[in-house]
């Protein structure tokens, strides 16, 4: 939800943070601040807007010293603000924490410390931090020594960095179910919610286990465990494609993204053979198989029930996350939960994964973020391998975990090969699809984008396709979109059809086809403008997408290149920036 960066070293720590902090936007943007220590005075320095507005509003790039931490926020607790930006300070102004969680008992605690006379400045959960901290510090504690009192007083999520007057020259950091990891490059260490925020310095990372402690300082880095124990951790390095993260020469990552994935495919598939064969076998061994995911993710894995039920005859069921420990009850040690996340750290996922641990199900994850919360709560993990994802929307990521599900269908009947050779040859078909469609794409984003509604529909393995086109739109350009199994259509939804009202259908020439086109006539008799996603031409769309002939498995992929491209260009025409939406973040961690 938020993302927090610290430095302690021998170079200029503000610039330092300023560039982490732009890195770190997709996880909150409405808020970014920074504290900085220098001098004998801490500096903070914080306010409401993206983080190039404030650095410019506050000049901020020229602030001295070699410690800093910094925030970029997703609001929570507190309006969009800039009281409630982050860091936070205590009553005395010593301390400065910034934080990423939330603390559930922060109600109960600052009435406490209310009472005991701090006086609170923000509408914050993170606030009660500092003021504890405080409390810990008077009674003589070392700034290490307060964070670790303090940590079992916090209910709830958090990652969080503090610097003090106290102990200059130090950054104190821990975390619960959120993500924190250390950057080494002796004698400067970084610690962040993800490694990208200090990519162009270091690819040496170490990282926290829950309630652990880590301390910054000059030369130095050191672990403690809960009780205060020194712990001795060894540097891992990270794969260098989770460190490139630059627009290139194009206007939103976004763009990129979808652009890229032709080559994101080629990553995907490199897999570990053995590995997928074994996930297989257990899947079809278990009694019974449920995936679990939210957003696209979700629609990723409805696509995947169809392909374990047409490829590998094994029926699972696709629960929401957010919904699933309501089917806790009937989970248990045969069964395998397969939970899907691009950021490995949605809160509701890791809940979900949760309740089937303690029921004692066997977890395997498909994850993009290497270092993820979801990962180390998972017997065994997938790695998407398509890099950083940095546009909010779901892209690049979506598509390769289509091809995860492809390549674990046919490991259920042996087929790995087969399945990583199709998936090598679709890379040029989407670079196709692409080439294929750009204007016409653009053209219709400019006629349409006054239109408050859109239908998606389809049927089938594409149904899933239907409903992340529509989500897509909704989250980038704010237009009311709905994605349906075409079927469903005639069930209520057609009351709502009228003269010139979108209806995007995908229908390839596959197994769906016919019944899907004469579902877009029953929408076109009541005035629908029919966008028809499709390999076949047809005098029912007045719009067509072309989409190359595949395998009938396939069509998902190619068909959703389209799909996001035109949401992309209806936020565009709509004055609306794709890469960060309103009211969304890239890792929801709330519930
Ligand atoms: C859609 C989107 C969201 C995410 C959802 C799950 O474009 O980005 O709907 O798909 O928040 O996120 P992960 O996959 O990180 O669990």
């Amino acid at each position: 939800m938020c993302g927090i960066i610290g430095y302690c070293g021998q170079k200029p720590a503000v610039p330092i943070i300023l560039e982490a902090l732009k890195r770190l936007e997709y996880r909150g943007y409405d808020s970014a601040g920074i504290a900085c220590l220098c001098d004998g005075k801490l500096l903070i320095e914080k306010d409401a807007g993206k983080v190039d507005e404030i650095i410019r509003k506050r000049s901020l790039a020229d602030v001295p010293g070699n410690v800093a931490i910094g925030h970029t926020r997703w609001a929570t607790h507190g309006a969009v603000t800039q009281v409630n930006a982050h860091p936070h300070s205590d009553c005395s102004g010593s301390a400065a924490v910034v934080h990423n969680g939330i603390i559930e008992n922060s109600e109960q605690l600052r009435q406490e410390l209310t009472r005991m006379g701090h006086r609170f400045t923000s509408e914050t959960d993170t606030e009660v931090i500092p003021h504890l901290l405080e409390d810990e510090i008077k009674n003589g504690l070392s700034l290490e020594q307060a964070v670790l009192n303090i940590a079992p007083k916090l209910e709830g999520s958090y990652a969080f960095l503090v610097a003090s007057l106290n102990d200059p020259g130090k950054i104190i950091g821990t975390r619960r179910n959120n993500p924190l990891v250390v950057g080494i490059d002796a004698p400067d260490y970084y610690v962040s919610s993800d490694a990208l925020a200090f990519s162009p310095y270091t690819n040496q990372v170490m990282s926290l286990e829950d309630n652990e402690v880590v301390v910054l300082a000059a030369g130095k880095v050191e672990f403690f465990d809960a009780r205060g124990n020194k712990l001795v951790k060894q540097a891992r390095q990270l794969d260098h494609t989770w460190t490139e993260n630059h627009k290139g020469s194009y206007q939103h990552f976004m763009l990129k993204e979808i652009m890229e994935q032709a080559q994101v495919l080629d990553q995907t598939i490199h897999q570990d053979e053995k590995t997928f064969n074994t996930i297989a076998l257990d899947i079809l061994r278990a009694r019974q198989v449920i995936i679990t995911a939210c957003g696209s993710s979700r629609y990723a894995a409805l696509v995947g029930r169809y392909l374990f039920s047409r490829v590998g005859k094994r029926f699972c069921d696709v629960v929401m996350a957010s919904e699933f420990g309501y089917f806790a009850d009937s989970v248990d040690k045969n069964t395998v939960v397969i939970a899907v996340s691009q950021s490995g750290e949605t809160a509701d996922v890791v809940d979900g994964v949760k309740a089937a641990r303690a029921a004692e199900a066997q977890v395997i994850s498909i994850i993009n973020r290497p270092n993820s919360i979801l990962a180390d709560l998972s017997h065994q993990v997938i790695h998407l391998n398509c890099g950083p994802e940095m546009a909010v929307a779901a892209t690049k990521s979506f598509l390769s975990q289509l091809a995860i599900f492809y390549l674990l269908s046919f490991a259920m009947v042996n087929a790995f090969e087969e399945a990583a050779a199709k998936l090598t040859d679709l890379s040029s078909e989407l670079t196709r699809v692409l080439d294929w469609n750009k204007s016409e794409l653009i053209r219709l984003s400019r006629t349409l984008k006054d239109k408050s509604d859109f239908y998606y529909i389809a049927r089938g393995i594409n149904f899933a396709i239907a409903s992340e086109g529509a989500l897509k739109l909704k989250e980038i350009s704010y237009i009311h979109a709905e994605g349906m199994p075409a079927g469903e259509l005639k069930h209520g939804t057609l009351a709502l059809i009228g003269p010139g009202t979108p209806v995007v259908v995908v229908c390839p020439a596959d197994y769906t086809f016919s019944e899907t086109l004469s579902n877009a006539i029953e929408a076109k008799t009541r005035g629908a403008y029919i966008i028809g996603v499709s390999d076949r031409e047809s005098d029912v769309y007045d719009s067509w997408i072309k989409i190359p002939q595949v395998d009938e498995l396939l069509y998902p992929m190619v068909a959703v290149v389209p799909l996001h491209l035109l949401a992309y260009y209806l936020a565009i025409n709509r004055g609306c920036d794709p890469d960060r939406p309103r009211n969304l973040a890239k890792s929801v961690t709330v519930k």
